[in-house]
């Protein structure tokens, strides 16, 4: 390999690493993941304990703190959470100006910059009050946001925070709570959502999140910050593989659901279809989220006595492709988006609220890490290149080219 391309003007070697597949960005306490061993902790705990014993209130307590907390300083979070939860006014103008067609995730990418504008105190942090007041901000507006961009689509009023409810009910409540009418809240529904809310909480650093740290390295504010987060993870390769799921399992269906021709169509490098939900860039082994979120999938369909034929068919196709030799030897299996998409239809969330959803669960992994990032004075990140473009040549005037 002839290197003399690949050094910099400092006289050292850059390396390249297209996709960053082997490149450490950072050190980080946040999040454990080993991808050949198929196991996720955040801080520590591992996430099949938390997926089952806690809640996302302590979820995102434990990522922003490090510890799980005791009463008090649960109770003390929350309410700082439920002081921040009025968003002004006047972003719903903003919000006007969008079409009922537009998506909510460039809508919610929107809404979350515009608070820089909204709220100066919190764009400039520098001490630790000052960080934890604008995470504590953006925790209470943020869900108020997403439940807006399902109203702006579905053309139905706006709503505002309830603040005798736990921060997952609120999240409901603003989302369906129609005026003038009562709104059933099933323990069952409000435990599934919690529990995915919780799956999707941190995954170290992952595309989204890298965005949100690269942003913020450069002094960005936090609202900033995540607003390209959410952007990053719009992207179908992505966060948007969980609506993207759901599309293709209804495609499969109007076809016929022949699962096997979907697999051999995956297969096909001449075409650009992929399973989508399947394969990881670090999960070389099955998703452990992907385990938890089958699981409930098949209890929550049963306990609100859902048949859904997406749900056999996604059975069917995960079945096809692990018995697959392109899938076995490219260790591709099902990831967390694979599954969760069923259980939000389930759950009543329309299809392109899906992504939305997932950055609902998201927000406290990227504000931990963007704090993170603050604490340790981390660098601007700046990445190199390789020059590949002409070598140096004269400037020639318009009328001699
Ligand atoms: N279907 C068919 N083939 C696949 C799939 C798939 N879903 N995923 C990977 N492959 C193949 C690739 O074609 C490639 O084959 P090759 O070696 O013959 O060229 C090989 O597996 C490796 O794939 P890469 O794209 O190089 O892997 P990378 O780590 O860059 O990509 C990614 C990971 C983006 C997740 C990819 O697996 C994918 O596109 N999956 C579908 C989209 C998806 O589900 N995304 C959600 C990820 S989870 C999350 O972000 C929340």
């Amino acid at each position: 390999v002839d290197f003399s391309n690949f050094r910099s003007q400092t006289g050292g070697i850059i390396t390249l690493d297209p996709g960053y597949k082997n490149t450490g960005s950072c050190k980080s306490e946040i999040t454990y993941l080993d991808g050949e061993e198929g196991v996720l902790m955040y801080r520590g705990y591992p996430i099949e304990q938390l997926a089952e014993k806690s809640n996302f209130t302590e979820v995102m307590y434990l990522l922003l703190n490090g510890e799980l907390p005791q009463a008090d300083q649960l109770s003390k979070f929350e309410n700082d959470i439920k002081d921040h939860d009025m968003v002004s006014e006047d972003i719903t103008k903003i919000l006007a100006a969008f079409p009922s067609s537009a998506h909510p995730m460039g809508v919610l990418s929107t809404l979350t910059s515009s608070l820089t504008a909204f709220n100066p105190k919190a764009v400039n942090v520098k001490s630790e009050a000052d960080m934890y007041r604008a995470a504590v901000t953006l925790l209470g507006k943020f869900p108020v946001l997403a439940s807006w961009t399902l109203r702006k689509m579905k053309g139905w009023p706006l709503n505002y925070s309830d603040n005798k409810l736990g921060y997952v009910e609120n999240f409901y409540q603003l989302m369906f709570k129609q005026p003038n009418k009562d709104l059933e809240m099933d323990p069952i529904v409000i435990d599934a959502l919690d529990k995915l809310l919780i799956l999707h909480a941190d995954h170290e650093q992952n595309c989204s999140t890298s965005t949100v740290r690269l942003v913020g390295s450069a002094h960005t504010g936090l609202f900033a910050s995540i607003s390209s987060g959410v952007s990053a993870l719009w992207g179908p390769l992505h966060g948007g593989a969980n609506q993207a799921v759901v599309e293709m399992l209804e495609l499969i269906q109007e076809d016929g659901g022949n699962v096997q021709k979907w697999v051999d169509k995956a297969k096909d490098k001449n075409d650009d279809f992929r399973l989508m939900g399947f394969g990881h860039r670090v999960y070389k082994n099955f998703d452990p989220r992907a385990r938890i979120i089958k699981k409930a999938a098949d209890q929550i369909l049963d306990k609100l006595g859902i048949q859904d034929e997406a749900l056999e068919i996604a059975k069917k196709l995960e079945q096809a492709a692990l018995e697959d030799d392109y899938f076995v030897s490219r260790k591709l299996y099902p990831n967390v988006d694979f599954y969760s998409g069923i259980i939000y239809k389930a759950l009543g969330i329309p299809t392109e609220m899906f992504t939305v959803m997932f950055a609902v669960g998201r927000l406290p992994g990227w504000i931990a890490q963007w704090i993170e990032m603050r604490k340790n004075n981390e660098p601007i990140g700046r990445p190199r290149q390789i020059y590949t473009g002409p070598a140096k040549r004269d400037y020639l005037d318009i009328s001699a080219r």
